[in-house]
């Protein structure tokens, strides 16, 4: 039986999103939650895959009255990044097994507010930071190349660039909150990356960051601190670096939302640029892999990522590690910008205590 859902913030990005949960097998669509009811309307109807006859008469201005008319044990947020930490706490207060696009939230005590909600409740909700970019085949074989027999052994050391050229304007006088919330180029832009990196090999013991300083108008980068890009030193238990340089005010060629990658270890190397992966042994090429990478809309990511969830609500197969590493994901970026600001290299163990004690 297909888990009901509420689904939160229908336009725009919510829209795709909509799209994959209708699409999805484990997670049916109970509800909808839009500031903009009419809005949301229009993209019901829109929806293909035969999307549930009546949902366009279920669209709610919150989750609490979504909650007065239907019963749903799952909540997928893809609202303005600035309404997160509300919705998350309302759905996580409802007991509801939640699942919040990145940023989940954009600072700390909005952090420890939804950890604390999450334990409150009796009903033991899985709390998740949700991640398109880690699911499809291309991301999938890095993970496996990273963490599992077969690949490149004990990591040594690794890199990746990020190369985009992103506008934040979404109209004359109006722009994402990636141009105006402080420290969100690590939380929205850098996550994308570096949450396949938390996926496959957890998180490091020490992080040195610093942000780029870029005003640029043309991409709504008016200085707002931490919005440009960034570059970050992890260092991990076994002594391994791995160091990380993005932007998202680039020119010309572009890495991909996937960034370009490379990983050396005991037993190999690693390389990746979007769908291409190649592993490497004593100087020669024992792989040489074009898989699929981002899929067009991300729609397909998402709908991989919604089943995972649900499997994992249903089964409590990948439970732990989705929960895990999508919330270390984000303590990561908090830690770069937390570097960045202090110009201190944070140690992490601590620094995770102090937000999830
Ligand atoms: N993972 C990715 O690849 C990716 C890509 C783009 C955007 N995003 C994220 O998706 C989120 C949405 O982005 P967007 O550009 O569509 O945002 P947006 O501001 O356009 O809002 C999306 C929807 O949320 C609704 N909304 C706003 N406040 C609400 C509230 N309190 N309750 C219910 N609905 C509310 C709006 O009416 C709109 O329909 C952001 O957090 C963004 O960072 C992720």
């Amino acid at each position: 039986m297909p888990i009901p859902t509420i689904h939160a913030g229908c336009k725009h990005f919510g829209s795709g999103r909509l799209q994959a949960l209708v699409n999805a097998e484990g997670l049916e669509p109970v509800a909808c939650v839009d500031l903009d009811i009419d809005g949301a309307k229009r993209v019901i109807e829109n929806l293909n895959n035969d999307p549930p006859a009546d949902l366009v008469n279920r669209v709610y201005s919150s989750i609490g009255e979504a909650l007065e008319h239907h019963e749903a044990e799952a909540c997928l947020i893809f609202a303005s990044t600035t309404a997160h930490a509300k919705l998350v706490i309302e759905s996580l207060d409802a007991g509801m097994h939640t699942l919040c696009v990145k940023p989940i939230v954009t600072n700390q005590d909005d952090f420890k507010a939804i950890l604390a909600a999450q334990r409150a409740s009796d009903k033991n909700p899985m709390l998740v930071q949700g991640q398109n970019k880690r699911w499809n085949p291309a991301a999938a074989k890095m993970r496996e190349w990273l963490r599992d027999e077969g690949g490149i052994g004990e990591m040594l050391g690794g890199e990746c660039r990020f190369w985009i050229r992103q506008n934040l304007w979404t109209g004359p006088d109006s722009r994402q909150p990636d141009a105006f919330v402080e420290g969100l180029y690590f939380h929205a832009g850098a996550s994308h990356q570096l949450d396949q990196l938390v996926a496959a090999k957890g998180l490091p013991q020490y992080v040195t960051a610093h942000i780029h300083n870029l005003i640029d108008e043309s991409l709504g980068q008016t200085g707002v601190w931490g919005t440009a890009g960034g570059n970050a030193l992890f260092e991990y238990e076994n002594g391994a670096p791995f160091t990380y340089a993005g932007t998202r005010s680039g020119h010309a060629r572009s890495t991909g939302w996937s960034g370009a990658w490379s990983f050396h270890g005991v037993d190999g190397d690693l390389q990746r640029d979007h769908g291409s992966l190649k592993l490497w042994r004593k100087g020669e090429c024992v792989e040489d892999l074009q898989l699929q990478d981002l899929h067009g809309g991300l729609i397909e990511d998402d709908r991989i990522q919604f089943d995972s969830f649900a499997t994992a609500i249903a089964t409590g197969e990948g439970r732990e590690w989705m929960q895990t590493s999508s919330l270390n994901t984000w303590t990561l970026m908090e830690a770069c910008n937390e570097s960045a600001r202090t110009h201190s290299r944070i140690d992490m163990a601590a620094f995770r205590e102090g937000l999830f004690a």
